[in-house]
């Protein structure tokens, strides 16, 4: 199955992702990375490893969101995308897109969802003083951080945790558990969930 990388940022869960394709760890091929900023190190990860890097013009340039994400939509499916990834993707998907992909748009999120859904997921699990917090894998609909949970894994914090101390170890559970279930995936071992 042919799948797809969008990523507006840092692209560390896309390097894991990378690394695990070129230890033969990926059963797919990736296709292409797809980024909303022109300067993502994302899309120079993807260059990288010889993976071809899209960029979009700026969001600000498009006359709608739905405009945006409809030349999203032809760029994926020209492509036959089966999987599309986000990975630190910065921006909400509209029904353009989620309706494109039924079941087949996943994300991964820094925190145990359903609690402390958003951009500030760590942050606000060490503001609550949870004593365990992790990472999520789920898929993608309508609404924000919401959809059916595909896996789960732990993150103890630890006394004196500050931003700085957990997020490398959040990091670090992204990394080892995307590569993962997006191989899943691929190989048809994970099925369309109702939330
Ligand atoms: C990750 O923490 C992920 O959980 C969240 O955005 C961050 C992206 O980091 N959705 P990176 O760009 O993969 O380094």
């Amino acid at each position: 199955m042919n799948f797809a990388v969008l990523a507006s940022g840092n692209g560390s869960n896309l390097q894991a992702i990378l690394d695990a394709r070129k230890q033969g760890r990926i059963n797919g091929e990736l296709r292409l990375v797809f980024s909303d900023k022109a300067d993502a190190l994302a899309l120079e990860r993807a260059r990288a490893a010889g993976v071809k890097a899209v960029v979009s013009r700026r969001p600000a340039d498009y006359p709608s969101r739905e405009a945006f994400d409809t030349e999203l939509v032809d760029i994926l499916n020209k492509e036959k995308i089966g999987l599309v990834v986000l990975a630190g993707y910065m921006r909400i998907l509209s029904p353009v897109v989620i309706k494109a992909f039924p079941d087949r748009i996943i994300n991964i999120h820094p925190a145990l969802l359903p609690a402390f859904k958003g951009a500030h997921a760590v942050k606000d699990a060490l503001a609550a003083g949870v004593k365990v917090t992790g990472v999520t894998v789920h898929f993608v609909d309508e609404e924000v951080d919401h959809g059916a949970v595909i896996e789960q894994v732990e993150v103890k914090v630890k006394r004196g945790d500050t931003l700085e101390t957990l997020l490398p170890r959040i990091h670090e559970a992204e990394h080892k558990l995307y590569p993962k279930v997006v191989d899943l995936f691929l190989r048809g071992k994970i099925r369309a969930q109702q939330r």
